[in-house]
Order: structure tokens, then sequence, then C-alpha cells
């Protein structure tokens, strides 16, 4: 199976900084990384990963799915948020995935992500797409909650226990990224298509799987399919 477009666009930014590094482990800051779902994979592939997350049991499951896999060495946990970041830090690589849709501060966060990387680093930013989120509810039927939520500004959905403070869109986004300093590399959708297909459909046809990540990695950079996939992602570049 290939590799999706995030994956894609963060194996690149690695061996690059692999290149730049003389071949050392590229070091990667992986803020609001839970329990590993990106960092232990990372670290399996030969990086140096710092997870940043306040919650102590997601750092349990870091360290267990890490020592499961034997990369313990790779990887170092610290309990903390984004206002306890470096702000002259030195990651070749910054993730924020799935984070700034939780944080209080979206701007004051991501600035303090850009701010870890080091001169020419890359930040990548992963996050819910609000119109996404109204679509995959309408589909669901729930018709309210998608009225609801394309209604509100900051794309949540207000009363009904959301747990994201807010979504996000392209235009939003970018000017998010901007505003932090960082240049927008890149900035693709993730689950374009592949969130759609029942699971049932790839089953029943031989090849089917196949179509459908070369189909999602097309769509992923072209808009209007990019501006509503489930997932928007941003690589900024810091300046050198
Ligand atoms: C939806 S999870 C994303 C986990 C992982 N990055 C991923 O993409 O699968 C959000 C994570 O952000 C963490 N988080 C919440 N507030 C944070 C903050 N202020 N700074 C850093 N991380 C935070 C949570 O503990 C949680 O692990």
């Amino acid at each position: 199976m290939r590799p999706d477009a995030v994956h894609r666009v963060l194996d690149a930014e690695l061996a690059a900084a692999r290149d730049r590094r003389g071949g050392e482990p590229p070091r990667v800051l992986d803020v609001g990384g839970g329990s590993g779902v990106w960092a232990v994979p990372l670290a399996l592939a030969g990086c140096s990963v710092t997870v940043v997350d306040p919650s102590p049991d997601a750092l349990a499951t870091l360290h267990r799915r890490a020592a499961e896999v034997g990369v313990l060495d790779r990887v170092t946990a610290v309990q903390g948020d984004t206002d306890a970041l470096e702000p002259h830090g030195g990651a070749d690589l910054v993730l924020g995935h799935g984070v700034l849709e939780v944080v209080d501060d979206a701007s004051a966060a991501l600035a303090a992500l850009a701010g870890a990387a080091v001169p020419g680093g890359a930040v990548s930013v992963l996050v819910a797409n609000r119109f996404a989120a109204v679509l995959h509810r309408a589909i669901a039927g729930r018709l309210v909650d998608a009225r609801r939520l394309l209604d509100d500004e900051a794309g949540q959905l207000v009363g009904a226990r959301d747990p994201l403070l807010r979504r996000f869109d392209v235009a939003g986004l970018e000017a998010l990224v901007l505003a932090s300093g960082l240049k927008v590399e890149l900035l693709q959708g993730h689950g374009v298509v592949s969130d759609l297909v029942p699971g049932s459909v790839l089953d029943a046809n031989p090849g089917a799987a196949e179509a459908l990540a070369e189909l999602e990695l097309a769509a992923s950079t072209r808009s209007p399919l990019r501006d509503v996939a489930a997932r928007l992602h941003v690589l900024g570049r810091k300046s050198a």
C-alpha cells in the first residue's frame, strides 16, 4: 500500500533533514502527540522523537507502545503543553496534528510550534476541516447538527459536548500559518474520498484499495476536492 498524502510529505521532509544532518537521525518534536500514533512510527523509521502532551494517560500509552516495538531509546516523553515549548528549539520537524482544534489559543500555539523548529525547519499541521464535518453529519442524517456546525463561526458544534473548540477551512488555516511567520509550502487535503467509501466496497472489489489510495492522492491537492477533505494538512517552512 502506498503512503498517504501526509506520510509522503513527511517522508520527503525527513529524508531531506537526514541529508542536512549528515545521516544523523532527524529530530522530531510532536506537540500534542498523545499516545504516539505519529511518534512511534517515526521513531521506528529512525527519528529521534520528543512528544509533548499534557495527558499522563496518553504518555503512558506512548511509553507502552514505544516499548512494545523496541524504540524507547528514541522517544522522549514530556508532560506539558504548547506554553512549555522552547522558543528557540532545535527540531528539524515539528508536528502539530490534531492539536490546534483543542488548545485555548490556536495562534499562540502555532507561533510556539514555529518557534520550536530550527531555521529552515518545517512545521506539519493537521486539523479537522469544518466543511467536511458539515458534510459528514449531513450524510449521516444529522441535519440539525450539520446546519449548526455550518453556522458556527469557529466550526464548533456548540452545546453538543463537541470535543473540539474549533475546526478550520482552507482560507482560515492559511492565514493562521502565515501569521505565525511560517511560509505555506503546501496545503493539502487528507481524507478527501477515503473517509467516504464504505469498507464493503473495498472488500468486494479486488484492487479497489489500491485504486482508492491513488484517487485519494490525486484529489489531495486539487481544489475544490481538497477543500472538503476530512482534514487539512499544511507544511509550513521557517525561514533559514
Ligand atoms: C486529538 S489528540 C491528537 C493526538 C495525535 N497528535 C494524533 O494526531 O493522533 C489531541 C492531543 O492534544 C493534547 N493536548 C491538549 N491540549 C494541549 C496543549 N495545550 N498543548 C499540547 N497538547 C495538548 C491532548 O492531550 C491530546 O493528546
